[in-house]
Formats: structure tokens, sequence, C-alpha cells
């Protein structure tokens, strides 16, 4: 999904960042910033938020690390290892927090039940402008397919369910709402 939202966004005029974990390609107008775990994430993204009118977060690579990982290889005859993890920090979260008035800020909530309810916890509690909510145990959406269905939800109270949509078709959904939020296509966004 952040692989449509950065090639739909540089098709619509957009300077794009994309801070991805994925080696898959993306066309020549986006930056790639490859990163590999989650604190390397929040630093990429965070580091370039000042400079950004809009971040969207299709996903963040991990809710948990170890908390005190081997330096050596975990040798099997010491038995079954128990993993203590730790939480990573919330990146979407840090931006709500921090983001100064005109950015927009737009979460993804991937669920498996109770959807709307979940949806407009993560919206309220990371204070983001726009959620875009998917059934992740859906077998056509989410995860791994290229199509998508998905409940945007506003913080201005909008609410939309969408049919089954291919990945870059959300994408365009999502961002014209962007460029709603940020006042209409005659400023020129930067995502
Ligand atoms: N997110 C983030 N940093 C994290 C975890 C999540 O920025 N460490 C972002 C995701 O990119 C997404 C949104 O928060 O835009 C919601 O992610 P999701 O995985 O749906 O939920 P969580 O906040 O991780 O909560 P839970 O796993 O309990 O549903």
């Amino acid at each position: 999904m952040g692989h449509a939202l950065a090639l739909v966004a540089a098709r619509l005029g957009a300077r794009v960042v994309l801070v991805t974990t994925a080696h898959q390609p993306v066309g020549p107008d986006v930056e790639i910033v490859r990163v590999e775990t989650a604190q390397e994430m929040h630093d990429a993204v965070m580091g370039r938020f000042a400079q950004a009118d809009a971040v969207v977060m299709a996903a963040a690579v991990a809710d948990f690390r170890p908390k005190a990982p081997s330096p050596q290889k975990i040798k099997k005859a010491e038995g079954v290892p128990e993993v203590v993890l730790e939480p990573t920090t919330d990146i979407l979260a840090a931006l709500g927090r921090t983001k100064r008035p005109g950015q927009v800020v737009v979460g993804f909530a991937a669920e498996t039940e109770r959807l709307r309810e979940h949806a407009a916890a993560k919206l309220a509690a990371k204070r983001v402008d726009l959620i875009v909510a998917n059934d992740v145990s859906a077998a056509d959406a989410g995860f791994e397919v290229d199509t998508n269905r998905a409940l945007l939800l506003g913080a201005d109270g909008a609410s939309d369910e969408t049919a089954l949509l291919t990945k870059e078709q959300l994408a365009r959904l999502v961002l014209e709402r962007v460029v709603n939020l940020l006042g209409g296509p005659a400023n020129s966004p930067s995502i």
C-alpha cells in the first residue's frame, strides 16, 4: 500500500519520499529511503517531518522488538529461549503529537474485528486527520494482495466505506482527501 501511495502521489505532482523496508521498485519520481528496523523508520520519518506537508503511514515495521538481542548465535543446547519484548515507538502517534497546524497526518488501521470501533479509537488516540481502516482477515484485502477495501474515518467526522478497489485506486482516494485537507489542488503538496 505504501508503494501505491508513493506512486500515485508522484503522479499527482507531489514531491515524494518513501520510507520503506521493501525492495520493490517504485518509479523515478520517488525518493526512496530504505530502513530495516522500527527505530530506523522512526528516525527517517521524524527527521523529514518538518519539511513535509503531509505524511501517510501505511505500515510500521513492528510493534515490539527483543529487549536484549543476543550478540551471539543462540545455541539450542541451552534450551528453548524466552524472548522478552519491549514496545517500539509509535511513529504515527509521534507525528500526531508534534504536527504543526496545516500539516496533514494519515494513518492506516489493520484490524481483524470491530473495524469501526478500533479505527475510531486509533484516530482519536494518535490525533491524526484521517484513518484508513481495513479488515486484514479478508482474503481480498490488506496484506499481500493487490486489492483493498477500506473504511475512511476523518477527524472532521466524515465516514466513508469504499468498494473493493485496487491499491492504486484506494491510494488515489486517500490522496484526494489529503489534497482537500491541505486546502485544495492549488497548493503543491510535498508528501
Ligand atoms: N504505527 C506506527 N508505529 C508503530 C505502530 C503502528 O506508526 N510502532 C502506525 C501504522 O503505520 C498505522 C497505524 O499506526 O498507520 C495503525 O497501525 P496498526 O498496526 O493498525 O495498529 P497499532 O497502532 O499497532 O495497534 P494494534 O496493533 O494494537 O491494533
